[in-house]
């Protein structure tokens, strides 16, 4: 068996719980509750295990990561370790306290999420009524704390046409990168995924005010823009390949090549209360059931792109056809890539969404 080379970044879902409930949310259906999340002595211990097994970057995420109150204790901790530390956040508790808290432990970098530009329509969407203003807020104290702002905008049927708005709120804002990412569909996502699908022409509006703001705000802001799986002729690497850069670790402690993996139902998947993270990241059939090439069958065995896309994304796979070890059906090749336009006609951007538990 080949050794792979250590992990690129640690994503750690600290917790399920979120005063949001965007009906786009990538958490499972099953979230995990309070009383099963692990303690702090135990994710300090999956720093230390990461930063040994050579991992660069820590991603603090959720849920909502900051209702964790030890936060501000894993972060100095991560830090101390040299680690790169990155909270992923809805911002609405983002206050003066919180803030002073995590800039005094060594926060490097903050991404904080929008759900829209129009103040009504993002609290509709987030569930959370005065919302907004809390974002803003909590964008104004991370400028004034001297840290890099990244704003983040989920796009769906529900938005779409105010991309060029949400692109100016990031510039106003003083972003030095804005995300613009249409839906990806697992976990909540994929429950209301009728109901989010945009059309052509919303996805093909929006593509093309993204292309012109780059041009126009070249060297002062970058805008990363994720198109949906949907419409694509080839799908994205997910995860950059199952097992290859990336691990996730659940609010309880299960280790993960990707946030929606307990799809994947054959799979008994390591936990790190009970194993090292090194034993899990090299020897674990969790991991190495999809790494590199070996698993693939035609068209990817066969295909040019293999070591590009790494076939694609085995959640949605195994979402879309029931087999995970099958052709990403974002891919023209794939036998299966009619269900993508399958699903796309059968959206209803009218139907109701369903609200994240
Ligand atoms: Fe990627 Fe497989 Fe499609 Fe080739 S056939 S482009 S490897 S998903
Ligand atoms: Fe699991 Fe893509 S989300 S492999």
């Amino acid at each position: 068996m080949l050794v792979p080379e250590p992990p690129m970044a640690l994503l750690a879902e600290l917790t399920h719980r979120c005063p949001l409930k965007c009906p786009y949310c990538s958490n499972p259906l099953e979230l995990e509750r309070a009383s099963a999340e692990m303690a702090t002595g135990d994710w300090l211990r999956v720093l230390d295990e990461a930063a040994a097994l050579g991992i660069l970057q820590i991603h603090f995420s959720g849920g909502e990561p900051m209702v964790r109150r030890d936060l501000p204790v894993m972060v100095r901790h991560a830090a101390g370790l040299g680690l790169y530390t990155n909270i992923i956040t809805s911002g609405v508790l983002l206050s003066d306290e919180a803030m002073t808290a995590l800039l005094d432990a060594g926060v490097d970098h903050i991404q904080l999420s929008f759900q829209d530009s129009d103040p009504a329509n993002a609290e509709r969407i987030g569930g959370y009524r005065g919302g907004h203003d809390k974002k803003l807020a909590a964008a104004r104290r991370i400028k004034a704390a001297g840290l890099p702002l990244t704003t983040n905008f989920v796009i769906h049927s529900r938005n779409a046409e105010r991309v060029g708005e949400m692109i100016a709120m990031a510039e106003a804002l003083g972003s030095a990168r804005v995300e613009i990412a249409h839906t990806q569909y697992y976990g909540w996502g994929l429950l209301n995924r009728a109901a989010l699908l945009p059309s052509r022409e919303q996805l093909d509006s929006a593509t093309e005010i993204v292309e012109a703001a780059r041009l126009r705000l070249k060297g002062v802001m970058i805008i990363d823009y994720v198109v949906p799986d949907y419409f694509a002729a080839r799908p994205k690497a997910c995860m950059g390949g199952w097992g290859n850069r990336f691990l996730n670790i659940t609010p309880s402690g299960k280790v993960l090549p990707c946030h929606a993996a307990e799809t994947l139902a054959d799979i008994d998947f390591p936990s790190i209360r009970d194993h090292s993270l090194a034993a899990i990241w090299t020897g674990s059939d969790a991991f190495n059931r999809y790494r590199g090439t070996d698993w693939m069958p035609d068209p990817c065995r066969s295909c040019d792109r293999r070591e590009i896309d790494w076939g694609g994304c085995r959640c949605q796979a195994l979402a879309l056809t029931g087999h995970a070890a099958a052709t990403d059906p974002a891919c023209a090749r794939s036998p299966d890539h009619f269900l993508m336009a399958q699903a796309v006609g059968e959206s209803r951007p009218d139907a109701e969404l369903v609200a994240r538990g």
